[in-house]
């Protein structure tokens, strides 16, 4: 288990990415961050509850999932949800910037510090640690909130279809879905180093957290039709950004300048967002900077941020599967993805 000390002495660890977190107590738009004390212990921490039949990484508790339910819903609220690794940090960079015209220091990722479902684990010590659910931070948050989730609409609040706030949901083609997972999960050692091979069984077959990539996309997909829902594909910000951007605009009843909208292109690319991560590293400008900054420094979010680095490990057979499983899951459905 990894912790940081802060300079504020608070050793924050944010369970589920391994991430060091620097906390403030006091911020101008989330209120005093209230650790509860509980008997989390490493094993716990290790645990993946199950809830309803889905998986969830650690860091999600059972009582949070029931929680959420009634969580109060404010119409301008905005949601970004969507299956790990689809691009959840782009395109929360993305709306983060169009809600700051663009302009890259005032951009505010306090609420997106973990998703809604997350709860943010204190440090563990021998007796156990301390956690501060994510969304009884954002029930204090100023407006307009951006939340990320990776939850299926099923476990959101049920105010959603009453609140109707907006959505928009990101897809990724599977491949490189699965693909950037697997990199993902390298990364912390909690996972067990599956190889390549059972790795993609498993992933396939919806074994993992938050279950299966189509039975999610699916979902969503057949929403798409309610006007609070936007259906965003990764493959289609990587081929055109700027219109992605103009679109995402025009769902939040944002109304940017071209100027504007230049600027969040330039600035939500791959490369500034490394360079912004990094900067945020070094600058040390803040507590919830410095999450971002340790986070986004390692390129935890930012990898290769291609479309077809799959075929980096996909084996022809393996490939063959995953087309003839993907015809037969998506075959009725109208929604196709560019693979490379
Ligand atoms: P790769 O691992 O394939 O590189 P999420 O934010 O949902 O965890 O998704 C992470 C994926 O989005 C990573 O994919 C990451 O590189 C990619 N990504 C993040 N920012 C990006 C950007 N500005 N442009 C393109 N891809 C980006």
């Amino acid at each position: 288990m990894l912790v940081a000390n802060t300079y504020s002495g608070h050793r924050v660890l944010f369970s589920h990415h391994h991430l060091f977190l620097d906390l403030m107590a006091t911020t101008n738009n989330i209120p005093d961050l209230e650790f509860e004390p509980d008997v989390l212990s490493s094993e716990v921490l290790r645990h993946r509850p199950v809830y309803e039949g889905m998986t969830f990484p650690p860091a999600v508790r059972i009582e949070a999932l029931k929680e959420l339910k009634t969580f109060q819903i404010r119409p301008d609220d905005i949601f970004i949800v969507t299956f790990p690794k689809s691009g959840t940090h782009w395109v929360s960079e993305i709306v983060s910037l169009l809600l700051a015209d663009g302009d890259l220091e005032r951009v505010n990722r306090r609420t997106t510090l973990a998703h809604l479902e997350f709860a943010l684990i204190d440090d563990v010590g021998k007796d156990g640690a301390r956690y501060c659910y994510m969304y009884k931070m954002l029930q204090n948050a100023d407006s307009p909130r951006v939340i990320t989730s990776h939850l299926p609409y099923r476990f959101l609040p049920e105010q959603l279809d009453e609140k109707k706030p907006k959505i928009i949901y990101v897809a990724r083609n599977p491949k490189d879905v699965f693909t950037s997972w697997f990199h993902f999960r390298k990364r912390d050692p909690r996972f067990g180093n599956l190889p390549w091979d059972e790795y993609f069984n498993g992933a396939i077959s919806g074994k993992y957290v938050y279950g299966s990539w189509f039975d999610h996309v699916l979902e969503y997909w057949n929403k798409r039709e309610k006007g609070n829902v936007l259906f965003v594909k990764y493959e289609d910000i990587k081929m055109n950004a700027r219109e992605t951007v103009v679109s995402v605009a025009k769902h939040l009843n944002l109304t940017p300048s071209d100027d504007v909208i230049d600027r969040v292109v330039h600035s939500s690319s791959l490369d500034e967002m490394k360079k912004m991560y990094q900067r945020l590293k070094t600058d040390n400008q803040g507590p919830f900077n410095n999450h971002y900054g340790n986070a986004y420094g390692s390129n935890s979010f930012v990898r290769k941020g291609k479309v077809g680095d799959w075929k980096n490990h996909f084996s022809v057979a393996e490939n063959e599967e995953f087309d003839r499983v993907f015809q037969e899951k998506m075959k009725d459905s109208g929604l196709t993805f560019a693979f490379e």
